[in-house]
């Protein structure tokens, strides 16, 4: 059942203050439509595993029993390098990821027309650039059997890459259905050229595709899509594929748009809402006041539209976004002088609600 309840995990390095951002812009939101939210706090990650010696912990896990949407900033840093690969502070946001069960994970990428000078590409490259990643986010090799051991006297260390046709099947429904309310283009990235389980994508995508005869599919290798996306970013409208490529295509994306800062996520698929920015806890860059909470401020107005359906509100709060950016105003990843803090910025953005 839905109810009003977010869990809030803010995570390691910088997640304590772009979450703190958007609980801002939230609080905000709150005091203009009159809509209540309850927020329930807990750990995940580094900062879990040195309270609760767990980056997943029961008590997190346990939360989620009673929520509609988390909320989440980032996991990791240099501090947890050296322990147990199996806890470390990214396996915690794998068993959180698995254990909602949110398998379609979105990442949108679009250009802010005052950002065009921070993109690398030329202004005549980022004309009409608007597109959405469609990731898998708990199956492939994230989530497939590895070991370390030694073979014939050798280090060896194998990772497996591994779909089923229902893990296959539920994502490329979600991704058609994504094209339908869109340009109906969908793109699967995949390297079925060498790849046994990229063939199964291509042979069961192809099926879903006929109950969408108004979508046009198109398949690209990945090595190809890394380059057309640089080459010719505005061909894409959704672009489907696995964990790994996603993740991969995701940080290639967000360079396109002019900074990581920008790109929200949100995963979907199950009852209860993920959101979270695309970067990393940047723990160089922790306790600055200069991260760029904007990520984050985007993915809380993707957690208001898709999992309280509140688009009236999501809306401002991209809108609210635009118009601070519009106006100028940038972090220290837009601008090497002139640009606002992290508590400064999200000022500009609660100011435009
Ligand atoms: C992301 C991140 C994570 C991932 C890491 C932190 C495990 O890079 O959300 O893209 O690889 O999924
Ligand atoms: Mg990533």
């Amino acid at each position: 059942m839905k109810n009003n309840k977010i869990l809030v995990l803010k995570g390691d390095g910088v997640g304590p203050e772009i979450i703190d951002s958007a609980l801002e812009v939230l609080n905000k939101i709150s005091q203009k439509s009159g809509k209540i939210f309850h927020l329930i706090f807990g750990d995940i990650g580094g900062v879990a595993i040195d309270k609760h010696g767990h980056p997943f912990p029961e008590e997190t896990e346990q939360k989620l029993q009673d929520v509609s949407a988390v909320l989440l900033g980032a996991v990791g840093g240099p501090k947890w390098d050296n322990i147990d690969p199996a806890i470390r502070p990214e396996k915690g946001l794998l068993a959180l990821r698995k254990a909602l069960g949110v398998y379609a994970n979105l990442r949108p990428c679009r250009i802010y027309p005052g950002l065009i000078d921070n993109s690398p590409l030329k202004p005549e490259y980022l004309k009409n650039v608007d597109f959405v990643i469609i990731r898998e986010l708990v199956g492939g090799i994230y989530f497939g059997k590895r070991d370390t051991f030694i073979a014939n006297g050798l280090r060896t260390a194998f990772d497996e890459e591994r779909y089923d046709e229902m893990e296959i099947k539920r994502i490329a429904v979600y991704a058609f259905e994504t094209a339908m309310g869109r340009s109906k283009k969908l793109t699967l990235v995949d390297k079925a050229n060498v790849l046994d389980s990229s063939k199964l994508w291509r042979e069961v995508v192809g099926e879903i595709a006929e109950d969408y005869p108004e979508v046009k599919l198109e398949y690209l290798y990945v090595d190809n899509a890394a380059m057309q996306l640089i080459r010719q970013p505005s061909s894409f409208d959704v672009i489907l594929t696995n964990n790994i490529f996603g993740d991969i295509l995701s940080d290639e994306a967000s360079q396109i748009a002019g900074s990581i800062g920008l790109l929200p996520s949100a995963s979907l698929g199950a009852n209860i809402g993920l959101y979270e920015p695309v970067h990393g806890s940047a723990p160089d860059i922790a306790g600055q006041n200069i991260v760029n909470p904007l990520a984050t401020i985007l993915s809380l107005a993707m957690l208001l539209r898709y999992s309280f359906g509140l688009q009236n509100e999501a809306e401002q709060i991209e809108q609210a976004v635009d118009k601070v950016l519009a106006d100028g105003y940038r972090t220290k990843d837009l601008a090497s002088d002139d640009f606002l803090g992290t508590f400064e910025i999200t000022d500009e953005v609660i100011k435009n609600l």
